[in-house]
């Protein structure tokens, strides 16, 4: 039995925070932001609404497009670092949400890479034979763990969700094909957010050192990312007797134009085989693979048969990538 994707979609909050904005709040500007990361604007989430309200919003636009009812899903994946709550999981308020009486699900932390761990996670339960139809989300409200006041980190992030279904495939012979993931938690440092675990537990003084924010040290990050990501690949395209003109899409984690031109260099990468939407949604961490892939389907970029390397990396280190061969017409 073989996973497919059968249908995609997205959400993305109106609200838009341009780098002309973010020039009034802290020591940068548009020409610092826009060579040294691509990002020309990020998307914002309302305050009043949580990560799962993404979620929902591109769950549902797929089961709309495939007129499948939500009664129908048995299991719902939701790769975030920005739950709604730790107790109990996205996954439980998604599912009340869509009012999907049938499944179970759970979240899953992979930071950056979250999205491609959850849908080769997604992919064990179709490939049994258990289940019949899986959602995979990827959503991250980053706004709610930025500190407006750090140019090192509040200039990166957006907020935004993306979703695929996955089925089994009807032929047999297309669908997720293969992939390699890695975590090296001896990176954790790097980028993370110390407090409100059990780690350190939530405390005046948690709050007070403004330990609740997202930290990044972004040029170890960068080097790991570029490494990371250019040799999963590579390494994936080989186990699979595929080459770099084999490939009609890399689909990369979108966290800066740099790294994402950096590992297509490495991958002798043609510009039109790489999905990039960067300027438009910044790094919206576990969305930003599936809602390049949203876009891309949605302009009709891509044709069945193509072969797709989704590749991501980020807190752990986790990193990894995943090839596939596109399925919807
Ligand atoms: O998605 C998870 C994985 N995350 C990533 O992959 C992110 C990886 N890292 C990056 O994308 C980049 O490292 C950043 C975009 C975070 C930073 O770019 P950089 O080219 O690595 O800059 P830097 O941190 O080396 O800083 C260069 C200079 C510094 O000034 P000095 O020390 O050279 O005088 C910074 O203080 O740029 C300064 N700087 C800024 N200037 C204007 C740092 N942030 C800003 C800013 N505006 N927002």
């Amino acid at each position: 039995m073989r996973a497919v994707i059968t249908g995609v979609g997205h959400f993305v909050p109106d609200r838009k925070l341009t780098n002309e904005d973010l020039e009034q709040m802290v020591d940068t500007s548009d020409e610092w932001i826009t060579t040294r990361t691509g990002i020309k604007e990020r998307r914002i989430l309302e305050k009043d609404k949580p990560t799962s309200y993404m979620a929902v919003e591109a769950a549902k636009g797929i089961l709309e497009q495939k007129n499948v009812s939500a009664d129908e899903l048995d299991l719902i994946i939701i790769a975030t670092s920005t739950p709604d709550t730790y107790i109990p999981s996205t996954a439980a308020r998604v599912q009340n949400k869509l009012d999907a009486g049938n499944c179970w699900g759970f979240d899953l932390s992979g930071g950056c890479t979250g999205f491609v761990y959850a849908l080769a996670t997604g992919t064990q339960f179709v490939e049994s034979g258990r289940h019949q139809k899986v959602m995979v989300i990827g959503a991250d409200k980053m706004s709610a763990f930025l500190n407006y006041e750090d140019r090192n980190t509040c200039i990166i992030f957006g907020d935004g969700a993306g979703a695929v279904l996955l089925e089994p495939s009807e032929t047999g012979d297309t669908g997720i094909e293969d992939f390699i993931l890695h975590l090296d938690g001896s990176g954790y440092e790097h980028l993370y957010t110390p407090a409100g675990g059990s780690l350190w537990p939530t405390s005046y003084e948690t709050v007070e050192k403004k330990m609740h924010y997202i930290q990044q040290d972004g040029r170890t990050v960068f080097k790991h990312a570029v490494k990371g990501m250019a040799d999963v690949s590579s390494r994936l395209m080989k186990k699979n007797n595929l080459t770099n003109k084999d490939i009609k899409f890399l689909i990369p984690h979108q966290a800066n134009l740099r790294i994402i031109d950096a590992v297509a260099k490495k991958l002798d990468l043609a510009p039109e085989q790489v999905i990039i939407n960067i300027q438009d949604y910044g790094n919206t961490t576990s969305a930003t693979i599936p809602l390049a892939m949203s876009e891309a389907y949605q302009k009709r970029m891509m044709t069945p048969g193509d072969w797709i390397i989704l590749t991501g990396f980020g807190a752990g280190f986790a990193w990894g990538s995943l090839l596939l061969k596109w399925t919807i017409d």
